[in-house]
């Protein structure tokens, strides 16, 4: 498996391109400077969840590093339903990326040309609720999401992910399926690339989100939980609260809501919540 030689069509800068010649030049800015955004997103069904979500976050992670996307919501909607149908794609997952080229190769790319890229691969949900529920495990990062004034946290920015795959590649070589990342104060963050909840009772707890993406799914999760009956605190959480809790999970595009079973030697069971917010989150997007 390569994802840069798969069947199908990429579109790239204005075209759509058989999927292995969509290619960037070495000396892109956004390659060597991280001047580069994107979105993880899914279709269900042949509906995109949060289109206009992931589409206006897209453009704010982009206006946040400086630049214009040379397309606007509806434009790039157009171009994603194209891939998708170009793809024959019902159920995948959407990836739209923009970065700086070449014209300036230094710190400063003020003049440089913004590159838009959509690719979209099919991605069926595998898990069964059943299966979903054994819980992943995660180990605690030595890597810390940065103050919001050092880095443009609630974006989709790439260089913001270094500190990301740095924590996964450790807690995967441990045998950890994650790793959950404490912020710059030491307060629990979320992992790698998911937000994290706690339960017990029926209260659900999760960090604030002011270092760190406030994701669609987290979002949307705290919605259904409200609707839900639940009571939903957004509070700042240390490790020593987390064995006050009998259930915790990861949400996201790509983990939906996946529990968790341990943090280091922590044990969860996934229980109610995690039922009940599974169940109601697949309902959602498939509907
Ligand atoms: C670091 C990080 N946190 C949280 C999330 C969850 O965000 P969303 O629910 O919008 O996919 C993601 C995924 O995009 C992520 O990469």
């Amino acid at each position: 498996m390569d994802y840069s030689n798969l069947e199908g069509y990429i579109f790239l800068d204005g075209q759509l391109l058989k999927w292995s010649d969509a290619k960037l030049h070495v000396l892109s800015h956004g390659l060597h400077y991280a001047s580069s955004v994107f979105e993880g997103e899914r279709a269900y069904n042949g509906k995109v969840f949060k289109e206009l979500e992931h589409t206006n976050r897209l453009i704010r992670s982009a206006n946040t590093l400086g630049f214009n996307l040379p397309y606007n919501t509806r434009e790039i909607c157009d171009i994603r339903k194209n891939v998708l149908e170009a793809n024959n794609i019902i159920d995948g997952y959407i990836r739209p990326v923009a970065w700086r080229g070449s014209e300036m190769m230094g710190i400063s790319a003020q003049n440089n040309t913004i590159h838009f890229a959509v690719a979209a691969w099919k991605w069926p949900s595998y898990f069964s609720p059943e299966a979903k529920l054994k819980g992943i495990k995660l180990n605690i990062s030595k890597w810390k999401r940065p103050d919001p004034s050092t880095a443009p946290v609630n974006t989709k920015a790439a260089g913001l992910y270094m500190i990301c795959t740095l924590s996964k590649h450790d807690a995967e070589s441990q045998g950890f399926d994650d790793s959950l990342m404490l912020d710059y104060r030491g307060y629990i963050a979320e992992a790698t690339g998911a937000n994290i909840f706690f339960a017990k009772n029926n209260t659900i707890h999760t960090p604030i989100a002011d270092c760190f993406l406030d994701g669609i799914t987290r979002q949307t999760v705290i919605k259904i939980a409200k609707e839900e009956g639940i009571d939903v605190v957004e509070k700042r959480l240390t490790l020593n609260d987390i064995e006050s809790y009998d259930e915790c999970f990861v949400t996201g595009t790509a983990a939906e809501v996946t529990p968790v079973k341990s943090i280091n030697e922590y044990k969860f069971i996934p229980g109610k919540i995690c039922k009940l917010l599974i169940e109601k989150y697949t309902n959602l997007t498939s509907s």
